[in-house]
C-alpha cells in the first residue's frame, strides 16, 4: 500500500481505524502528551495509521509536565494498550513540545516516554508535527489545543517562524463557564453538545485567540491559516478567525489528531 500523502484522507483513515488483525512493521509510534488529552498514534510500514487512542490527561499545563507521574500513567496505559490490540512491543517513539517552552520543560516530555518504557524517543515541537500531517508548503500552520495557539510559518515546506501563547480550548470553557453559570467541567461538555448555542457566547474569546495568531504572524497577511488543534473544531469558528484575520482559513476533520499523526511520522 501506498504512503497517502492526501491530510484529509490520512485524517479520515486515523479516525476510523480499529485494531487490525495484522500489521506490518516497523511501526512508527507517536505520543502527545497534550493539555487536555494524551493521544498515541502508531503507523504501519506503509504510513497507514493503525492504532489511535486518547486518554484524559491533565498533567500538563500551557504545554508544562505538571504531574510526571499521572502523564507517565497515562502513557504507560496508552501503551499497554496498543501493545496487547497490535501484538508486539513498542519500544520506539516520537513525542512533542509546545514551540517556545524552556528546553529542559521539553526534555520533560521525552522522560515521560522513557518512563512509560519507551527506549528510544524523539523530540518534535508540535507545529513542526502539525506540518508533518497537513504538507503546507507556504502558509501558516496553527494548532489551537486546550492550553496554548502554537503558530509556525512555513515557506517552501521550510520552517521560518515559531511562536506560542496561552490561549485556547480550556479559556474558551472558562468563558462559557463564566456566562452560563456551569463549572467549567459543565462548559465543555455543554460546548460540544450544543456547539450552536455556545458559539455566539464564544465569538470574543475566538477574536482573541485570532488576534494572538494575528499578531504571531505580522508580516505574512497574505498566507493562508490552516487550522489544527481541538479547540476549533466548533462549527463557525473558522469563520470567525477568517472574518478577524481577513484571509483564507483552511480547515480539516478530526483537527485534533493532526499534530499526533505528525508525531508518529517524526518517529524513528
Ligand atoms: N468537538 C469539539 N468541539 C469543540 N471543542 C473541542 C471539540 N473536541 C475537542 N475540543 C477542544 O479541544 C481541546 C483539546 O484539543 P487538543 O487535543 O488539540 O489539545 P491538547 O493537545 O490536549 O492541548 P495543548 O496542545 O494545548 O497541549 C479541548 O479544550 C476541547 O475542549
Ligand atoms: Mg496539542
Amino acid at each position: 500500500m501506498l504512503v497517502e500523502t492526501n491530510p484529509r484522507a490520512l485524517l479520515e483513515a486515523a479516525a476510523a481505524c480499529s485494531a487490525p488483525e495484522s500489521v506490518v512493521g516497523p511501526l512508527q509510534v507517536g505520543v502527545d502528551l497534550g493539555t487536555a488529552t494524551c493521544v498515541l498514534v502508531v503507523l504501519d510500514a506503509a504510513g497507514a495509521p493503525v492504532w489511535v487512542d486518547a486518554h484524559p490527561s491533565g498533567a500538563l499545563r500551557d504545554g508544562v509536565v505538571v504531574d510526571f507521574a499521572a502523564a507517565v500513567a497515562a502513557t504507560a496505559h496508552l501503551r499497554t494498550r496498543a501493545e496487547a490490540a497490535l501484538g508486539g512491543p513498542l519500544t520506539t517513539a516520537a513525542t512533542a513540545y509546545p514551540p517556545c517552552i524552556p528546553v529542559r520543560d521539553a526534555r520533560a516530555c521525552t522522560y515521560v516516554c522513557e518512563t512509560a518504557g519507551f527506549v528510544d524517543v524523539v523530540l518534535v515541537d508540535e507545529v513542526t508535527a502539525a506540518q508533518r500531517t497537513l504538507d503546507v508548503a507556504d502558509g501558516v500552520v496553527v494548532d489551537v489545543g486546550g492550553g496554548s495557539t502554537g503558530v509556525g510559518v512555513f515557506r517552501d515546506g521550510v520552517l521560518d517562524v515559531l511562536d506560542d501563547r496561552p490561549g485556547g480550548g480550556h479559556h474558551l470553557d472558562l468563558v462559557l463557564a463564566g456566562a452560563l453559570g456551569l463549572t467549567v467541567e459543565q462548559a465543555e461538555a455543554y460546548k460540544r453538545a450544543e456547539p450552536e448555542q455556545a458559539l455566539p457566547i464564544l465569538v470574543p474569546g475566538l477574536q482573541r485567540i485570532a488576534e494572538s495568531v494575528r499578531l504571531m504572524t505580522r508580516g505574512v497577511e497574505h498566507l493562508p491559516v490552516h487550522l489544527a488543534g481541538g479547540a476549533l473544531m466548533i462549527p463557525g469558528a473558522d469563520s470567525v478567525l477568517a472574518g478577524w484575520l481577513e484571509r483564507p482559513v483552511v480547515t480539516y476533520p478530526h483537527a485534533l489528531l493532526i499534530t499526533p499523526l505528525g508525531i508518529a511520522r517524526s518517529a524513528p
